[in-house]
């Protein structure tokens, strides 16, 4: 089965065709990190707009790449939340538009569960029942995933997700934006040898970071940030410890064969590390390119879920704060 993926829930606009939800034929992704760079965040409605601009030109040029038209494309798969309400109705309406036209099945997926499918995306295939923590910009949630479509949320953010919070520090600490990279990066440079306080949160797979965010505001506000380097990588550690350690935590309650991470911090360097390190079974991690917003974990999730669940049909609506199980 060859699905066209479309993902437009926050600000990349991608589109991607993938045969069989493992094998990747073409991946186009097109970012507005620049447009909202001067910002220092993302705008919602400068988002949405720009993902009218470039929608049909990012399919056109994903089925470009795939050498196939809509004539050999069985599915469409589009993110239907969660996400920006404006960004998530453009990808929805195209997708619903083309199914309309070509008589193509239609699956909406949920953004957070395609996240976990980029690991199905660089030839390997996840040993279930496993264990995938999703850390992105708006998320940070631990599931346990017994079979396709079975899920349990183990827990979640209760304040900042991951992302946020790297964004967070990145702008205290002048790093610029997008600020998770530019935190990892400099974090390379540093040693992490600033005290910094991490939220264990003891007995639950819950997170919390912005007591975190805070202490660095007040180091920063008070002068006592001497070294940007050092504050990056003791930043980072602080996240990445927890994140790691409670991973492995319920990789090792649940009695799971595999772990998994996704989302886009998964692209942070210690982390991938850290959580390798810690864990008691194998971790797949999507190589960086498939970790951050695309529309191949879109089509591969649209894939496995066209095979246990009925089409969605033309009234299928956006769900800007879908859950994720
Ligand atoms: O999954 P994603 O691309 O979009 C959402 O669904 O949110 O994740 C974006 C988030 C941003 O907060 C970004 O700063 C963070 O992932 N991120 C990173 C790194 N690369 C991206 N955070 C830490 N280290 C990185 N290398
Ligand atoms: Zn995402």
């Amino acid at each position: 089965m060859i699905v066209l993926g479309i993902e437009t829930s926050c600000d990349e606009t991608a589109a991607s065709v993938v045969q069989d939800g493992r094998y990747i034929i073409s991946n186009v992704v097109s970012s507005q990190v620049d447009i909202h760079a001067r910002y220092g965040g993302i705008v919602p409605e400068v988002a949405s707009r720009q993902h009218l601009l470039s929608i049909m030109p990012v399919i056109d040029e994903a089925l470009k790449q795939s050498s196939k038209t809509l004539d050999n494309i069985d599915a469409i798969a589009v993110t239907f939340g969660p996400g920006l309400a404006g960004s998530l109705l453009v990808g929805t309406n195209v997708a619903k538009a083309i199914s309309f036209a070509r008589n193509l099945s239609l699956a909406g997926v949920n953004h957070l569960e395609a996240h976990i499918y980029a690991n199905w995306l660089f030839g390997h295939e996840p040993a279930m029942p496993l264990v995938c923590l999703i850390v992105s910009g708006g998320h940070t949630d631990l599931v346990l995933m017994k079979g396709h479509g079975d899920y349990q949320l183990l827990g979640h953010t209760l304040d900042d997700a991951a992302g946020e919070a790297f964004d967070k520090a990145a702008r205290v600490l002048g790093l610029g934006y997008p600020g998770g990279p530019a935190v990892d990066r400099a974090a390379e440079s540093g040693s992490p040898n600033m005290e910094m306080p991490r939220a264990w949160l003891k007995g639950t797979s819950n997170f919390s970071f912005s007591g975190l965010k805070t202490f660095l505001t007040r180091l920063k506000e008070s002068g006592q940030i001497e070294n940007v380097s050092d504050a990056a990588a003791s930043f980072r550690k602080a996240v990445v410890d927890v994140l790691a350690t409670k991973t492995a935590n319920a990789a090792r309650e649940h009695g799971v064969n595999q772990v998994l991470v996704s989302g886009g911090v998964a692209a942070n360097r210690l982390l991938r590390q850290e959580i390798v390190n810690q864990s008691p079974v194998p971790v797949l991690i999507p190589p960086p390119a498939l970790c951050t917003d695309n529309a191949a974990m879109v089509a591969a999730c649209g894939y496995f879920q066209l095979k246990r669940k009925p089409v969605d049909r033309l009234c299928l609506d956006v769900k800007p704060s879908l859950k994720f199980a």
